[in-house]
């Protein structure tokens, strides 16, 4: 007798969280693994949740255990393994069936698998989850794509499963097809960029002011108790305040500086740049985390290149809080922007309010200012002039303008600050510079241009050069 409600496949360190999570909410779980030999071990581990799990070795046996219409939930690496798991689970499922690809797959292949799928009578559903390990098993932030009809059957599941604000939960319904992964995907890139602003105050303490790691550990944990209140601050602090057992020194100082990535933060910077916006902050953490990699090259050329002429004196931390906060505020403003376009050019209707409410538990960003976004995304648009951020990026932008410039004269490196001031700099100035931009191109290529005081498309009278 089919019983089960959910089938998760995947029983990596996601994967076996989110069927912990399913079990204790009282969900019976089919679960299977390549690798069948994880099934076994994971069950003991289960201890007594395991009365709600049930473990399949073959896929036909997985399918078979699910209460019907069947609801699959795939937890694997993303890209070709998806494709090849499609393929095979999906002769064996019916019309009606849902399955659900949590792990953080390329929007454009979830709108092509939903596509396919769809011809069979199946609901795809892309879902991106947030929260590592501890939010998959105690309570994720759960961005849904896919069909309203994929939603109706999920959502009590999801519901139950995800991290609640204030009571409630943060899932949501964000669009059709791909929209739940590209949502998840702008929250990686927001994440990406956050995490790097606070890389490069991190430097400023460090190289600038010569703070030892427990010390700025002890700032962070600090200012975690004020507006900059984060998860992504409080993961810092720890980082920064927990010693290596073994040579008794900060285990920060002993990690490499170059930093991997998977690729969601790339695909936020080239996805906002095919929908002609540019999310500056995180484009500059992606090259950040780039340019890390790139450790050879930097030992060679910290000795081949010269510094920063000055020293300079670094700012006080409450300037470097009040930055940071500012800077933040600006990477959630790109990333917004970003789904802002992405809606409009898919037709999503996303409600970024609902998204902004949705994050403020359970997700990697979650930060006492993502309620202040919500707020001000139910406000009238342009976002960045809605209370409460206008007010809070004005009061806060001239320490953001202070950290930036010392950090220059001293040659110490903050190019997602930078990205975050230059990008303020720019869209507070009604009149720009691209007026010369515009003469260029009809000077080499006749492209045209637009006048202030005459409508219509105008060519100059260049000079022959
Ligand atoms: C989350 C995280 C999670 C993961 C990403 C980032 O929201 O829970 O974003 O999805 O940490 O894979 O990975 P990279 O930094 O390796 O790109």
């Amino acid at each position: 007798m089919p019983t089960s409600r959910i089938g998760v496949y995947g029983l990596g360190t996601m994967g076996s969280a989110l069927a912990l999570n399913l079990a204790e909410h009282g969900f019976a779980v089919a679960v299977a693994n390549r690798e069948t030999d994880w099934i076994a071990p994971f069950l003991q581990r289960a201890a007594g949740l395991a009365a709600n799990l049930t473990g399949a070795e073959t896929l036909e046996g997985f399918v078979a255990a699910l209460a019907k219409p069947r609801v699959v939930l795939f937890m694997i690496p993303s890209g070709a393994p998806v494709d090849e798991m499609l393929a095979r689970i999906a002769p064996l499922l019916d019309p009606g069936d849902t399955v659900i690809d949590a792990g953080n797959a390329d929007f454009n292949d979830t709108r092509r698998r939903a596509l396919a799928l769809a011809d069979a009578g199946l609901h795809f559903v892309g879902m991106g989850v947030s929260g590592g390990e501890a939010g998959a098993r105690h309570g994720p932030s759960l961005m849904v794509g896919g069909s309203d009809q994929g939603w109706t059957r999920l959502r009590p599941i999801l519901e139950a499963i995800a991290a609640t604000y204030e009571g409630d939960p943060c899932v949501a319904h964000v669009g059709p097809d791909g929209a739940g992964h590209f949502v998840k995907t702008v929250h990686n890139g927001m994440e990406y960029a956050d995490m790097q602003m606070i890389a490069e105050i991190y430097g400023l303490l460090r190289d600038g002011a010569g703070w030892p790691a427990d010390r700025i550990g002890t700032l962070f944990a600090d200012w975690d108790r004020g507006p900059l209140h984060s998860y992504l601050i409080e993961v810092s602090a720890l980082a920064l305040s927990v010693r290596d057992p073994e040579t008794g020194q900060p285990i920060v100082d002993l990690i490499a500086d170059a930093a991997g990535q998977k690729g969601t933060g790339r695909w936020t910077v080239i996805e906002a740049l095919k929908l002609g916006r540019s999310a500056s902050t995180i484009e500059a953490a992606v090259g950040a985390r780039a340019w890390s990699a790139q450790k050879d090259l930097r030992a060679l050329a910290e000795r081949a290149l010269p510094a920063a002429a000055q020293s300079a004196d670094m700012p006080a931390p409450q300037d470097m809080e009040r930055a940071l906060l500012a800077g933040r505020i600006v990477g959630l403003l790109q990333g917004f922007e970003v789904m802002a376009a992405a809606s409009d050019e898919f037709g999503w209707q996303l409600d970024l309010a609902r998204i902004a409410e949705i994050w403020r538990a359970g997700c990697i960003i979650r930060s006492a200012l993502l309620n202040d976004l919500a707020a001000a995304l139910r406000r009238d648009p342009p976002l960045v002039l809605a209370e409460p951020l206008r007010t809070m990026l004005g009061d806060n932008v001239d320490a953001l303008r202070a950290v930036v410039a010392r950090a220059v004269r001293a040659g110490l490196p903050v190019p997602a600050l930078s990205a975050a001031l230059a990008w303020y700099d720019s869209i507070r100035r009604a009149r720009g510079t691209a007026n010369l931009i515009q003469a260029q191109r009809d000077v080499f290529g006749a492209h045209g241009f637009a006048r202030i005081d005459r409508p219509g498309q105008h060519h100059g009278d260049w000079p022959e050069m």
